[in-house]
């Protein structure tokens, strides 16, 4: 298997606030606001990957929310950032001989009993790690759009496809979901090719930023090129607006994390399709 895709060096790592940026071009770019994504939930109000995330962002008004999937050790999927469980959850007070506490090594009903919220604020103890299915019913509920990365997914053969299972029973992969309502992503680009290989019809984003000389290469599998902010220049964007993607529409741009107004204006200013935020309010504000 290629190995060509798996991650991509930062083109231009230039901070968009940094005074490098005097004099970059004022941006002609007239189209609509960019869509503005709440961070792993509205993760700046709320613990990150929780249903009390998805319900902040809800809260606030907003539709489309950031998560990340991984899969346990008996092979439930469930939602969470890191690659171990300590950052996030009291899992070395409940399970203190189990280190290094990787999600893989712990079972669904091992990783219930955690309390996901308490890390953040008092207000939030007893808040659990939802499993994807859980949380795909919470998200439905609130007619939220999703952002789903696959996390790691060279740790977990076969994720792709139980994701895509699970997204289907969690009435994610009907046609009004397929054209407005899903992307799936990740920074393994053999990931996001095998999910484009599985369900063709489903919009995918490469997490990274490949040199233009490849974005040809992303655009036969990738609807989406995903780039941290600081190498989201003008000149990148623009760049990636000339392809089309495998679904035959132009590539987009959603680029992570933007929290600062001036930041936010200055990417939307460039033309980025999406701005991925912790405090997605502020950023609504700031560029709606
Ligand atoms: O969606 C973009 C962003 O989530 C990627 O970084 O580390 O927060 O998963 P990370
Ligand atoms: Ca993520």
């Amino acid at each position: 298997m290629t190995t060509l895709f798996i991650s991509a060096s930062p083109a231009q790592a230039k901070p968009a606030d940094s005074p490098l940026n005097e004099g970059r071009p004022t941006s002609t770019h007239t189209s609509k606001a960019p869509t503005v994504v709440a961070h792993r939930g509205a993760s700046g109000y709320a613990p990150e990957n929780t249903l009390a995330a998805v319900d902040r962002a809800a809260a606030l008004g907003i539709d489309w929310v950031e998560n990340d999937v991984q899969r346990t050790k008996d092979g439930e999927l469930v939602v969470m950032h890191d690659t171990t469980l300590e950052r996030t959850t009291d899992v070395e007070e409940v399970f203190p001989k189990r280190a290094p506490w990787n999600v893989s090594d712990f079972t669904a009903k091992e990783i219930a009993r955690l309390d996901a919220g308490s890390w953040f604020g008092p207000e939030f103890r007893g808040e659990r790690v939802p499993t994807l299915a859980q949380y795909l019913d919470r998200i439905n509920r609130h007619h939220q759009k999703l952002l789903l990365e696959l996390k790691s997914p060279e740790l977990y053969p076969g994720i792709e496809k139980e994701t895509l299972t699970a997204l289907r029973r969690g009435g994610y992969l009907d046609e009004a979901h397929r054209r407005d309502s899903l992307v799936v992503q990740s920074f393994n680009g053999d990931s996001v090719k095998r999910v484009h290989g599985l369900r063709p019809r489903v919009k995918t984003g490469f997490l990274g930023t490949p040199p233009v000389k490849e974005l040809p290469d992303y655009a036969k599998f990738s609807d989406q090129i995903n780039p941290k902010y600081t190498t989201a220049t003008k000149d990148y964007v623009n760049a990636v607006h000339k392809l089309k993607g495998p679904r035959g529409q132009r590539l987009e741009v959603m680029t992570w994390t933007v929290n600062d107004v001036a930041t936010a204006q200055q990417v939307a200013g460039d033309g980025v399709d999406g701005i991925i935020s912790n405090n997605p309010d502020i950023i609504q504000n700031a560029v709606g």
